[in-house]
């Protein structure tokens, strides 16, 4: 396939995440061609002679599929109720302390069959396609008792041999504490450690491990300890960390070496210092910021302090039920005060390291997966102005074209 006359092309470079999302690392190039064979790039140059499929890009800038790493998309389920309370004024502590959040999921999640998972989870996989995400981060965590965090997991596996969109799964058993268990985390703890991940290793079905670390939920010191011993098993981590109360989880994330830590609403200067010193990626999820009506992560201090900031939806039945990319890079341009180029990277590169694909995925180059979003836009300053609107009109994953709205699309471009 030849990608012909691109308008513009927008990428970084590397397999590394990229500190502090730096736009001076930017590539950009204009009328340019690419070329694509057996679902990589082969070439990116002038002129190159057309063979095979001919994509017309004179009207297109292009941009490496985004990568999203923290979703929360296979559930049972769904929670407008709470959000009408939400609306109403109630607050998502307060929902969770009745018995609805987490738990309200866990219980529909337990009596879904794992087909249900399935159907409704390829149904959330073309939206986040239609979004431009041609990777995802999966997590469990609405099962909270061996069958139903193994039947979420094996549900991702079914819809990974079937789906264009590579789907990596994390083990989240650590999202709530599961009634059988009230009042008793450090025991929950424990029945996973002990139960439930031999059972998940044994069948390699997670390729990371999440906690909720948050005062009520998991406590630093208790989130210290399971981590550790996930550690001693093989497995990278992920934190959920400082969402609502400042408990300093992105310290503990830094001291453990993280993979990404998530979150950070309530990010100190000591976290950050933290995440930079030992290359923790910092995961913003300023959608859940926007639907909890709460005050945004500290996105330019992180960058300023070269720490590498990954954006995700955080696509949850709860605190956030949406996967709008141009919804969240609104919130990332006009309230993070982040510009599109950190937010690109942010979109990009750094989750696709944040997630161990670095080598494959998350910029255009030759010897990367030809995963390629074609936007209806002139530049890549288009679009964070068109605000609020999809310019995603081809989605190119592994070298096949997924989605194509040529003939439907109107951006107003
Ligand atoms: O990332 N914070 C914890 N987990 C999710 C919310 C899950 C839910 O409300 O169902 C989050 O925001
Ligand atoms: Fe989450």
């Amino acid at each position: 396939m030849i990608l012909k006359n691109i308008k513009q092309l927008v990428t970084f470079e590397g397999t590394t995440a990229i500190e502090g999302n730096d736009p001076d690392r930017a590539v950009i190039l204009e009328d340019i061609d690419l070329r694509i064979e057996d679902g990589l790039i082969t070439a990116i140059a002038k002129d190159l002679p057309e063979e095979g499929e001919v994509i017309d890009c004179s009207d297109f800038t292009l941009t490496p599929g985004y990568v999203d790493s923290h979703t929360h998309f296979i559930f049972g389920g769904n929670r407008e109720d709470e959000y009408r309370m939400r609306l109403a004024g109630a607050s998502y502590v307060e929902i969770m302390a009745a018995g609805g959040g987490i738990r309200n999921s866990v219980h529909h999640t337990r009596q879904a069959s794992q087909e249900e998972l399935v159907e409704s989870g390829r149904k959330r996989l073309m939206g986040f396609l239609e979004n431009g995400i041609t990777t995802l981060e999966s997590k469990s965590g609405y099962g909270l008792d061996l069958d139903t965090e193994l039947k979420q997991l094996a549900a991702m596996e079914v819809l990974q041999a079937e789906s264009p969109q590579t789907i990596v799964p994390t083990f989240m058993g650590a999202h709530d504490i599961p009634p059988e268990y009230e009042n008793r985390p450090a025991e929950y703890l424990d029945y996973i450690l002990e139960t439930v991940m031999p059972r998940v290793k044994a069948q390699g079905i997670a390729r990371y491990v999440d906690i909720f670390t948050e005062k009520g939920v998991f406590e630093i010191e208790e989130s210290r300890d399971f981590l550790e011993k996930i550690k001693a098993m093989g497995y990278p981590i992920r934190l959920h960390a400082d969402e609502i109360e400042p408990l300093d989880g992105a310290v503990l994330a830094g001291e453990l070496k993280a993979v990404s830590a998530d979150h950070l609403l309530k990010i100190s200067p000591e976290g950050i210092a933290s995440l930079k010193q030992a290359g923790t990626i910092a995961g913003l999820l300023p959608l859940t910021a926007f639907s909890l009506k709460a005050p945004y992560a500290p996105a330019r201090d992180l960058l300023e302090a070269g720490v590498a900031v990954s954006l995700a939806t955080d696509y949850n039945p709860g605190s956030c039920h949406s996967f709008s990319v141009p919804l969240l890079v609104a919130l990332s341009t006009i309230y993070m005060r982040m510009n599109m180029l950190e937010v690109l990277c942010g979109l990009t590169i750094n989750p696709a390291v944040s997630l161990g694909l670095g080598e494959e995925i998350g910029t255009i180059e030759v010897g990367k997966r030809a995963d390629i979003l074609l936007h209806r836009a002139p530049n890549i300053n288009f679009l964070p102005y068109h605000f609020g609107v999809n310019t995603v009109e081809l989605v190119i994953k592994d070298g096949v074209v997924r989605l194509d709205r040529r003939k439907s699309h109107v951006s107003g471009e």
